[in-house]
């Protein structure tokens, strides 16, 4: 994947407060372009997989159970400087430290439910992004 991509997930509390069209919206509204997207359900097995990076931390099991208690939406954006633009886009992962206009801002309730991830590096936006997507569907 290129550097001018990044990859999302509205998870499961965002999905179930019906905040997909709104959220997919405001992305591209603020420039980026969907490359691959997609409705789906982890498994606690395959949650666990993608965080696995986060195994040791005290709210793993926590955040394993909760983004498999329902449906997420995937997806590749693509824009110039899409890592850092789309982490500045969703706002801190505490909602309450969140700056106004930002997704998780608006969009959610808590840390442990906070509406959106977003890949931290160019590194983890390909792992995340071949995570969910096959090479035919990231064209
Ligand atoms: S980040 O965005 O990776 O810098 O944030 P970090 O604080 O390292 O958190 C890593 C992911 O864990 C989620 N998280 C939590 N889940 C449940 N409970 C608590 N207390 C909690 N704190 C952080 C956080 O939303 C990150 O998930 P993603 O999917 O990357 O947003």
């Amino acid at each position: 994947m290129a550097s001018n991509r990044t990859f999302t997930m509205i998870k499961p509390d965002a999905v179930a407060n019906g905040h997909i069209g709104a959220i997919l919206d405001k992305i591209t509204k603020s420039g980026f372009k969907i490359i691959a997207l997609k409705q789906t359900s982890l498994s606690a097995e395959k949650a666990g997989e993608f965080y696995a990076v986060h195994k040791e931390r005290g709210f793993y099991n926590d955040l394993v159970a909760f983004m498999s208690s329902g449906p997420i939406v995937a997806a590749i954006l693509e824009k110039d400087n899409a890592i850092d633009d789309f982490r500045k886009l969703i706002g801190a992962t505490d909602p309450t430290k969140a700056e106004p206009g930002t997704i998780r801002n608006l969009f959610a309730k808590s840390i442990d439910a906070n509406a959106i991830h977003g890949s931290d590096s160019d590194e983890n936006a390909e792992i995340e992004g071949n995570f969910f997507f096959s090479a035919f569907e990231r064209i």
